[in-house]
């Protein structure tokens, strides 16, 4: 049987010789962390690596080094800059919270109304909670996940686990150092417990991990079988003048709301290619870009415009062709642009 006390003391231990040194953390009871950086760096680590997130942190915390300039910050600079990190609304939220809290005078300290902020799930709100202010918070993501399903052995497959993964979770949760805790947990999956091959040999908790004692660790946690993803189609339109392309800004809600980019006909709103071409004319095939969302992969032909008259194109702005890097355009149009300059 697993020790709770045993668990959480070993685990700090471990995590005092062996913590990952990350850009936004204090080093283990290193007292306390700037609320501001932890917010910053939890949301982008939502759904996001810690290598892809690095060089993120670092360009934001440069440019609007307190919580307060990013809520002096103008919306579209930030989608800019949060270009290539991908599920954008988090990128909206980031400016919402950040003028909230700035209009609060700071952040809240209790995990719950940290809850209430734009884009503060109940992870985020933990792990804030936790790790920036000291308090008692049960802090879960995927890999904490990984941890506590093959420490006690839950073979229930996900998503249903997660009530009996939280509970352990929160009987493992000491009352001091829970930031640190939790963030030794990440590192103990990100690095130790990994999804394949977990080296236990290395594991500090591996005499207490009733997984192992099962032979095969591996295995756990159990997922439910995946539906194959849907497939979509698309077109975007790369309409060039003098130098310059013509780019638009997608609407603020629904897929890569508010962000920079070619115009297109509508696959986003489910659409198969049926929208219409921003401008009438001759197109050619530019050649086709894949992309995989989460819920979907999308297959973007790109078409080049190549009529002469450009009346009648709405909303938008020309852009130079030789500074398209800059433009902030999501992963999906870099890709085409790079394709049609190619
Ligand atoms: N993933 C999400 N938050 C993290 C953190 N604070 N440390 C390491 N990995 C993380």
């Amino acid at each position: 049987m697993t020790s709770t006390a045993a668990v959480s003391e070993k685990l700090l231990e471990w995590y005092d010789r062996s913590a990952r040194s990350l850009p936004w953390r204090v080093p283990p009871a290193g007292g306390a962390a700037d609320p501001y950086r932890v917010w910053l760096s939890e949301v982008m680590l939502q759904q996001t690596t810690t290598a892809a997130v690095a060089p993120y942190f670092a360009a934001f915390t440069e440019r609007w080094p307190s919580v307060e300039a990013l809520a002096a910050a103008p919306e579209e600079d930030v989608m800019a800059a949060w270009a290539g990190l991908g599920y954008y609304s988090r990128a909206r939220n980031l400016v919402k919270c950040a003028r909230q809290v700035s209009e609060m005078g700071g952040f809240p300290h209790s995990e719950d109304a940290l809850r209430k902020l734009p884009g503060l799930g109940a992870y985020t709100a933990a792990a804030v909670a936790a790790i920036a202010f000291g308090q008692r918070a049960v802090v879960v993501d995927a890999n904490v996940e990984r941890v506590v399903a093959r420490l006690f052995a839950i073979g229930e497959p996900l998503p249903g686990a997660r009530k009996a993964i939280r509970e352990r979770a929160d009987a493992i949760t000491p009352d001091r150092r829970s930031g640190d805790f939790a963030q030794a947990m990440m590192d103990l999956g990100a690095t130790i417990c990994t999804a394949r091959a977990p080296k236990c040999l290395l594991c500090p908790l591996s005499a207490e991990c009733e997984g192992r004692a099962t032979g095969d660790p591996a295995r756990l946690p159990v997922k439910s079988a995946k539906k194959p993803k849907p497939q979509r189609q698309g077109t975007a339109f790369w309409i060039e003048r003098e130098g310059h392309v013509w780019l638009v800004r997608r609407p603020g809600k629904g897929m890569l709301g508010g962000m920079r980019a070619l115009p297109d006909d509508g696959w986003a709103a489910g659409g198969d290619g049926s929208g219409e071409a921003p401008i009438r004319g001759s197109w050619r095939a530019g050649g086709v870009v894949r992309h995989g969302f989460t819920h979907f992969d999308l297959e973007l032909g790109l078409a080049i415009y190549a009529g002469k008259s450009f009346e009648a194109l709405g909303d938008g702005e020309w852009w130079p062709v030789a500074q398209i890097e800059e433009a902030g355009l999501p992963t999906l149009f870099a890709k085409a642009a790079r394709l049609a300059s190619a």
